[in-house]
């Protein structure tokens, strides 16, 4: 076989490549750079980079090769400036150290326990929309997952009145992540230069340090409680007796507020987005939900009845993976799909474009939650679908995420229809994660008889 040396790409400014475009708009680049040059594309300029949109080339890179693909070191700095040394960040021998003795703590079984703490929370958000809708105006429900999902998060890792701590660190942490979106699409980083922006990102840091570490050290010297913090509190790497420190307990917990708080309320509230303009899927999902709970509270113990409401956010993290690029840099050189990638390179695998591929999805951009039952699933390549991303640095909370999402998208659908105020116009902004650009404002309306 001949080796063709630079895979087909966008030829972009003669000096700046394709770097403008993708910092506009990465994901549309992307996909562009996809329908025009296929599975590898090579972008030129100072960000020299091939996006791999083949799940094959994906299962190389995340899966089969993994250890000569690490995470860019730009990349991993911006994160560790907040998570410090944890598992979001961490490379080689101190992220298997963290991510064996964080594992135990997110196993399904353990995670269960934090059913009820889920359907607490989302019915407290649904007594206050009661009390909001007689004010006649929409809610802009981006802001209520996001609000919803810190709140499961931090019920979950400390299981205590959180009411003060959450209003605090929610702002803190949504400052730090714009900070390091534009820390990691700077070609000069914003951290070196003095400026208000910078001032804030070093006020939020101290501010989730703030809240974070005393309810840690609290935590460890109170005990008992039966939450995620007190586990990592308990948790003991099985080589060689290890355990975590305050400080390391610190960043694993901020990394969990970095990756699994807005991916989970960007991830509802496509969901609610989406059902909203398939009224036909709405309306499944609520005789589901009728079917099963008539009317109770859900569990855990109900979720694998609500399988076409469990669809519906797998098929809304197919249009819109929350985290859409997972950036890798070749550790060495080497051969992708026939080409040759030298090391150094930047290679970025964007679930946005894998999951529209053709070969793989039929009607790629439609709505189609049908896809995902076990009938239609079958034989489908295991790298076409990976909102959790794939190989041993796959999501660690994809369980807390895939319990927490359809209690919540239940409930919601037991009490009200969500609907999008007429003519307003959505647009993704792929930011940290890929979530609506503004705030998405929608009418709440009662679920009572005959009115689906
Ligand atoms: C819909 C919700 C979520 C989505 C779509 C999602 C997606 C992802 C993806 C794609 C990765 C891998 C990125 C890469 O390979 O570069 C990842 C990693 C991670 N996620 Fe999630 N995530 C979600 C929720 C959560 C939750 C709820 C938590 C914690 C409570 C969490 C914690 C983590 C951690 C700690 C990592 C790093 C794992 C490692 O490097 O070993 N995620 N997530």
């Amino acid at each position: 076989m001949t080796t063709v040396f630079v895979p087909p790409g966008p030829r972009g400014h003669p000096v700046l490549g394709s770097i403008r475009e993708i910092q506009r708009d990465n994901v549309s680049a992307f996909m562009h750079a996809f329908r025009h040059h296929g599975d590898i594309v090579n972008f030129r300029g100072p960000l020299r980079i091939n996006l791999l949109a083949h799940p094959d080339h994906v299962q190389h890179v995340l899966r089969d090769q993994h250890k000569h693909y690490p995470r860019p070191r730009k990349v991993q700095g911006c994160l560790s400036t907040i998570v410090g040394d944890g598992l979001v960040a961490a490379e080689g021998g101190s992220w298997l150290r963290s991510r064996r003795l964080t594992q135990p703590a997110f196993h399904r079984d353990i995670l269960r326990r934090f059913g009820e703490t889920f359907t607490r929370t989302t019915s407290g958000m649904l007594d206050d929309w009661e009390r909001r809708r007689g004010q006649g105006r929409p809610l802009d429900i981006k802001s209520e997952m996001m609000h919803l999902s810190l709140a499961n998060l931090a019920r979950a890792l400390f299981k205590s009145d959180l009411t003060d701590a959450i209003a605090r660190i929610e702002p803190a942490v949504q400052g730090a992540l714009s900070f390091t979106h534009r820390r990691m699409t700077s070609p000069v980083d914003p951290l070196r230069i003095p400026s208000k922006a910078r001032g804030r990102f070093r006020d939020a840091l101290g501010t989730i340090n703030s809240v974070l570490y005393p309810m840690i050290v609290a935590r460890r010297r109170e005990g008992g409680e039966d939450d995620l913090v007190s586990m990592l509190i308990d948790a003991k790497d099985p080589g060689s007796g290890e355990a975590f420190t305050d400080e390391q307990i610190r960043d694993e917990v901020s990394g969990f507020f970095v990756a699994g708080h807005e991916t989970v309320s960007t991830a509802l509230t496509w969901t609610w987005y989406l059902l909203s303009l398939n009224p036909e899927s709405r309306r499944r999902v609520q005789d589901e939900v009728d079917r099963t709970l008539s009317g109770r509270v859900p569990t855990v113990d109900d979720l694998p009845k609500l399988a076409y409401t469990t669809m519906v956010l797998q098929e809304a993290m197919r249009l819109y993976p929350p985290i859409f690029v997972y950036m890798r840099c070749a550790a060495r050189d080497d051969e992708i799909g026939g080409y040759r990638v030298p090391a150094g390179r930047w290679v970025v695998v964007c679930p946005y474009v894998t999951h529209r591929h053709p070969e793989f999805w039929d009607n790629p951009e439609g709505f189609e939650p049908e896809r995902f039952t076990t009938e239609n699933s079958e034989g489908r390549h295991r790298m076409a679908y990976l909102p959790f991303g794939a190989g041993p640095r796959k999501c660690i909370g994809d369980s807390f995420a895939m319990l927490q999402m359809p209690l919540v998208v239940a409930m919601v659908a037991q009490r009200f229809r969500l609907d999008l105020v007429e003519g307003q116009r959505v647009f993704p902004e792929p930011a940290i994660s890929l979530r609506p650009r503004d705030p998405m404002w929608m009418w709440l309306r009662p679920v009572e008889e005959g009115s689906r």
